[in-house]
């Protein structure tokens, strides 16, 4: 049924950095079409705070991990596979960046936001496999999508080598993922945003208006533009999509 192309009803989805920012975004949007919705981070107290106000508009609930770690991520999986017979939808969003300059570009900052950026989404999805695996089927497939970032399409004017690493990383990751999971009914693609106001933007956030100057249709990412991306990609209407990573950034990559 066409009326029913972005309906999510009777769908599992777990978001991961669901507690806020764009994570939360995406959370609200898939709640509104019906999906069940665990959200994951590591904060216990605020992650909970989150799933109680998403409730008020649908099954929502909290799950504390870490998925920067293999184990963080075979833990969350085994607790979703304990609490449901299958995942439909997979949101690996949890991010992080830093930035430092060239010469001091410290291990650290390498280390901790590729195993976030990059590792994570890999190895969380292969922890999810079996449970995709059992909400897949060929007349509708189970979803995982990769959260990037324009950043590792276009380069900034910051020194963030290895956020941006990571961001192209996982784009050309989500491509390969493709390829292999669509032989499970499991369709992998990917989400770009440019500036959404979040605690990782705080600029987006505390100085939307400025922001807003180097962005062509002239304001900052809102929940309708997050939420109706992952919706598309998440529902019927995206079926046919497959690796691709679609830019959510009000133009900021093509004016760049
Ligand atoms: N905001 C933007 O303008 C923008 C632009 C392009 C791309 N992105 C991407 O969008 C995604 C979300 O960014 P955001 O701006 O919403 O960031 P954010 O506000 O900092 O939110 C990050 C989320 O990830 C969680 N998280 C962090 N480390 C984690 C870990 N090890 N395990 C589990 N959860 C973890 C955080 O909760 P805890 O701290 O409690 O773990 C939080 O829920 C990231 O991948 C980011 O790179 C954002």
């Amino acid at each position: 049924m066409l009326k029913d192309l972005f309906s999510l009803e009777g769908r599992v989805a777990l978001v991961t950095g669901g507690s806020r920012g764009i994570g939360r975004m995406i959370a609200t949007g898939l709640l509104h079409q019906g999906a069940k919705v665990y959200l994951t981070a590591r904060k216990a107290p605020a992650c909970e705070a989150a799933a109680a106000e998403l409730s008020a508009i649908g099954p929502c609930t909290a799950l504390a991990f870490d998925v920067s770690s293999v184990e963080g991520a075979r833990s969350l999986a085994a607790e979703i596979a304990r609490r449901e017979g299958a995942l439909h939808i997979l949101v690996n969003n949890a991010g992080a960046a830093w930035g430092e300059e060239f010469d001091t570009f410290s291990e650290a900052g390498w280390d901790k936001v590729v195993d976030l950026n990059m590792k994570a989404p890999f190895f969380l999805t292969q922890a999810l496999h079996e449970s995709l695996k059992r909400g897949a089927r060929p007349e509708r497939p189970a979803k995982v999508i990769n959260i990037a970032s324009i950043d590792g399409i276009s380069v900034n004017r910051w020194e963030t080598y290895s956020y941006s690493a990571s961001k192209a990383g996982l784009i050309h990751l989500t491509k390969r993922m493709a390829l292999r999971l669509a032989q499970d009914h499991i369709v992998v693609n990917g989400i770009a945003p440019g500036p959404f106001p979040s605690e990782m933007n705080k600029e987006a956030r505390d100085h939307g208006d400025e922001v807003a100057q180097r962005v062509p249709v002239g304001r900052v990412g809102e929940l309708e533009d997050m939420a109706g991306a992952a919706i598309y990609l998440a529902s019927r209407a995206g079926d046919y999509v497959v690796g691709e990573t679609i830019v959510v950034d009000g133009g900021v990559t093509i004016a760049r």
